[in-house]
């Protein structure tokens, strides 16, 4: 008899499509109407925020496809240096005028050269060139009656003139009643970077959406779809294990399906199978699948997380793990020895990065699973590596 294989369905990935998108009807529902009610609609133009490994690339991806389906045209960037120069090169065509038209960037007081390349832009001439190509671009796809959508993901990290070029240009089309969508994702520290900035106003008037986590009975339900769907039953203790260990934390839901999903499997392929009575996940299998995702999660979202803080933030965020449960934030202070004033500024921009939440009443908890217990495994190391 030839077994047959299965592949797994989870995927955790970054940026990877998950077998179900789970738990973000409203967002894609006001994407869509944002699309179906024309240009001027607020869900033309969003922001959207989340800690890392809620799901935002994915949501600009489902985005892409939407538009796509409506035969919109659709280009996805992400935000790193020269960010306004790829925008325009993917707009124009290599043969267009625009190489023609520009005159080779000479340093600009202050300002400086958006590319090292050679079709150089000054930033003082991006936004007009942008808005120009991104004109042409509509004018091109209007007349078949479709429209351009533009992502631009991790936002958080682009350049001032980068975002100075694409905002003007978003404007103009905006008031212009072009049929244009542009959507950015990034950290939730996009706030401070972005929201104060006089020129930036139009980041502040964008539609907000924030993801969060994932109500648990859709965690539930997804997990016995997609088990199902693959050949594998899970339910009752094993699925109540299962979706609890996730919190309801998008990128934990792939990881925990991924590792429940691949010890079922490979224990099933190698038990005797001469009374084929189907796939079960029990729920040892559970138990070790959830404890392997653990294993992940620290790699691929704790680590990472916390090279993106500052010594002091990883402080705070260490004496807050000597705690079982939500922190004073005055006890925090003190095992910290610092005041509570000082500490605050910690507490403060910790909250706006989403590593830990007010939890009321002069107390903070921790907003990413698992990551008290990452703490605590890993403290001697992160206060080592935090005195440097
Ligand atoms: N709504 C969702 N339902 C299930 N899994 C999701 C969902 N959103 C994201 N994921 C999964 O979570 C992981 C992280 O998603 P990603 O879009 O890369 O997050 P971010 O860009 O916010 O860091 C990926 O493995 C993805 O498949
Ligand atoms: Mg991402």
């Amino acid at each position: 008899m030839t077994r047959q294989r299965h592949s797994n369905p989870f995927k955790p990935t970054a940026g990877r499509m998950p077998p179900l998108l789970i738990g973000r009807d409203n967002i894609i529902n006001d994407f869509e109407e944002g699309l179906d009610d024309g240009p001027g609609a607020p869900g033309r133009l969003m922001r959207v925020t989340g800690a890392r490994g809620v799901g935002k690339t994915v949501i600009l991806t489902e985005f892409g496809r939407i538009a796509k389906n409506r035969k919109w045209e659709v280009i996805d960037e992400t935000a790193s240096n020269g960010l306004a120069q790829r925008l325009l090169d993917r707009l124009s065509p290599s043969n267009t005028a625009f190489n023609v038209s520009l005159k080779p960037s000479l340093s600009v007081t202050g300002m400086g050269s958006l590319n090292l390349g050679e079709a150089n832009i000054s930033s003082q001439q991006m936004p007009l060139t942008l808005r120009e190509a991104l004109s042409r671009k509509l004018d091109s796809l209007e007349r078949k009656h479709a429209g351009l959508l533009v992502t631009i993901d991790e936002a958080q990290a682009a350049e001032r003139a980068d975002m100075v070029a694409i905002a003007t240009a978003v404007q103009h089309l905006i008031r212009e009643e072009r049929d244009v969508a542009f959507i950015f994702a990034g950290l939730p520290t996009i706030a401070s970077k972005w929201l104060n900035d006089e020129v930036l106003t139009f980041l502040r008037r964008a539609q907000a959406e924030q993801l969060g986590d994932i109500p648990l009975q859709d965690v539930k339900d997804a997990f016995e779809d997609t088990f199902h769907d693959s050949g594998i039953t899970i339910d009752g203790e094993a699925l109540d294990m299962a979706a609890d260990a996730t919190e309801g934390y998008p990128f934990m839901i792939q990881l925990v399906g991924y590792h429940i999903w691949r010890i079922t499997y490979r224990r099933h392929q190698n038990e005797d199978r001469t009374s084929d009575s189907g796939i079960i996940v029990s729920e040892k299998d559970a138990a070790q699948g959830i404890a392997n995702a653990l294993n992940r999660l620290g790699d691929a979202v704790h680590g990472p997380e916390l090279d993106g803080l500052s010594p002091i933030d990883k402080t705070y965020l260490l004496a807050m793990a000597q705690d079982n449960g939500p922190s004073s934030t005055s006890v925090v202070a003190e095992r910290m020895g610092k005041d509570v004033n000082y500490a605050n500024i910690y507490r403060t921009r910790l909250i706006d990065a989403q590593v830990i939440r007010d939890a009321g009443y002069g107390k903070v908890d921790f907003a990413i699973p698992y990551l008290r217990q990452y703490l605590r495994e890993h403290a001697a190391y992160i206060r080592m590596s935090s005195a440097r």
